[in-house]
């Protein structure tokens, strides 16, 4: 179905590799169409969270050079607006989106990671927003998420400069949330997403969406919203599954999907 991506579903788990090695991964329209269609494959399933890797040893390398260097700006103009849907898809897919990152991540691709809800990093990750180097600057939200994750200062510096960090100073600076031994990576992302998924989907919905939306509003509000979707759990049965199992001492069984 997908020509450069492997989907993959291992219980309530959907892997969603990027796969187009030779190229580093890197992201042109198709690639960036396909994501874009195996997010709506994810909404629409009954998987519980994505998880979003690359095939060999990058994440992704960024936006495809080669199908970029003659591009005019509208065709650029076009090229950003995809990579700002698939970006934005993966930030409001109500369903949790985790970038496990392999290896290189580099301007669109360290784009792609910041759109997802956390980022674990192999100790051979790569991060950097190289576009500079090549006379332009990030255009799949770089400025922004880059900016919010880590501060003005520090973004300007990844930007301007175009240096790359290791994985190490990303999570230091507040890029990845959790470094794994390279030889472990696979096996540590896949215990995590499966961890995730065994707990109630609605509480994964209500933390991703009240983390999201609240992120954006002063604290006033952003309380109502969290008292509201608190309260909105207690009407589901995994509230009453998860207390009575914790009650019980035993592990709770929740809903599958
Ligand atoms: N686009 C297209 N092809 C790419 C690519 C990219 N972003 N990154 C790597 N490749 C290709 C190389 O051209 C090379 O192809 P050939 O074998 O056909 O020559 C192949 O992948 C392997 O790459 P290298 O030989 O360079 O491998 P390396 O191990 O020496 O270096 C690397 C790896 C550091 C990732 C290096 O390839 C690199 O710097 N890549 C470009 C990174 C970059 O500038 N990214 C930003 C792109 S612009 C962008 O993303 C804008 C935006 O915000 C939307």
């Amino acid at each position: 179905m997908y020509k450069n991506l492997i989907y993959d579903v291992d219980g309530k788990v959907a892997k969603i590799t990027i796969n187009r090695p030779k190229a580093m991964n890197a992201l042109n329209e198709e690639v960036l169409s396909e994501m874009y269609e195996a997010l709506l494959q994810f909404e629409g399933g009954s998987e519980k969270v994505a998880m979003i890797t690359g095939a060999g040893k990058a994440f992704v390398a960024g936006a495809d050079i080669q199908a970029m260097v003659s591009m005019d700006n509208l065709k650029a103009h076009e090229l950003a607006c995809l990579g700002h849907r698939l970006m934005n898809k993966i930030e409001s897919c109500e369903k949790p989106v985790i970038a496990a990152i392999n290896g290189f991540a580099l301007g669109g691709g360290l784009e792609l990671a910041m759109s997802c809800d956390f980022r674990l990093a192999s100790t051979a990750a790569k991060f950097g927003q190289p576009e500079i180097a090549l006379g332009i600057i990030p255009g799949f939200s770089g400025t922004q998420r880059l900016t919010k994750l880590v501060g003005t200062g520090m973004a300007s510096y990844m930007i301007m400069t175009g240096e790359m960090i290791d994985a190490k100073r990303a999570f230091d600076i507040g890029i990845v949330e959790k470094i794994i031994d390279e030889d472990q990576f696979e096996d540590e992302c896949a215990k995590i997403a499966e961890k995730m998924a065994s707990k109630s989907i609605y509480a994964l919905k209500a933390g991703k969406q009240t983390i999201e939306n609240g992120v954006n509003m002063d604290i006033l509000r952003g309380s109502r919203l969290e008292i509201e979707s608190f309260a909105q759990l207690f009407s589901t049965e995994d509230q009453k599954e998860g207390m009575s199992a914790f009650l019980e001492k035993r592990k709770a069984n929740f809903k599958d999907s």
